[in-house]
């Protein structure tokens, strides 16, 4: 579990980009982090590998605070996937996700070895192992993060808006793949984006930010659609637009949900059927 304890960030240049911050992140869960764009999102994130620092107040995992940790090796401990890839450029495909258990101290074969494993867990074709990042798509090239990211095998995993740079279609292949890879996997995972609608697809736990990283509302994705903590919360998801109101259709192969412009959304069953 992770703790964020009274966290605040002030930035030298006198920016609040975390003002007072309380949460408890479940062990083995997704947490997401929405709202817009400079709302503090990637500070909450890099707080808690000790890349940012905060202010005050403190973050722990599983009771102890990251502050007493030696950053390197907390860092090294944890997962992390940057928003567009954050890959080296003059590294190979393998040696970008071999590097990183080379850091941990796997001999060369073995972390070879390990990385082409990883290559095909994020389903990336083991033939553009030997290229260079520029040299993939930006689909590809995050599945190689997400390799990097998971190649320590941590317990925790954060991504910074992990598929925020790729088209769509792709979006929809790597977020279903996400979902089961932590079937698989089942890390503590910490997911940033200003996607609600990813956010819903993918957070157990979803909490909507506003500036300073305020928090204005946490629940699991039902709760907050069933209840929207106020107006900001109605619009941001949709609501006022009708976006998610759905209806039932009569079909000739049974009923079906639709939404508002008509487009059907899924078939309706029983319940316990
Ligand atoms: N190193 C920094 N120095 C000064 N201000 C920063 C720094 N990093 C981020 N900020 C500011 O802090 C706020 C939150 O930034 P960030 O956490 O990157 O937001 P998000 O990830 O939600 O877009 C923004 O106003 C941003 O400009
Ligand atoms: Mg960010």
């Amino acid at each position: 579990m992770i703790e964020f304890r009274s966290v605040a960030k002030r930035f030298p240049d006198g920016t609040v980009a975390v003002d007072d911050f309380s949460l408890v992140l479940p062990s083995r869960q997704t947490t997401v982090f929405v709202g817009s764009s400079g709302c503090g999102k990637t500070t909450l994130l890099r707080m808690i590998n000790r890349m940012v620092e905060p202010s005050s107040g403190e973050v722990e995992i599983d009771g102890e605070s990251v502050l007493g940790k030696d950053p390197v090796a907390l860092r090294r401990s944890i997962g992390y996937v940057m928003q567009n890839s954050g890959l080296m450029p003059h590294f190979t495909v393998i040696d970008n996700v071999a590097t990183v258990l080379r850091l941990v101290g796997v001999q060369k074969r073995a972390a070879h070895e390990r990385a082409r494993e990883l290559l095909e867990v994020v389903g990336l074709d083991l033939a553009l192992a030997d290229r260079y990042p520029s040299q993939l798509s930006g689909g590809q090239q995050q599945r190689v993060g997400v390799a990097r990211g998971l190649a320590a095998d941590p317990n925790i995993l954060l991504m910074d808006e992990p598929f925020g740079a790729v088209d769509p279609i792709v979006r929809a292949d790597l977020q279903q793949e996400l979902i089961r890879l932590q079937r698989d996997l089942d890390k503590t995972v910490v997911f940033v984006t200003h996607d609600i609608d990813e956010a819903f697809l993918l957070g157990d736990q979803v909490v909507i930010l506003d500036k300073g990283a305020r928090v204005i509302q946490v629940g699991s994705p039902s709760e907050i659609i069933d209840n929207p903590a106020d107006e900001f919360v109605s619009a941001f998801i949709g609501v006022e637009r009708g976006r998610r109101a759905l209806r039932i259709k009569e079909t000739p192969h049974g009923r079906v949900l639709v939404d508002s412009e008509g487009r059907t959304q899924g078939a309706l069953v029983e319940d316990g059927g």
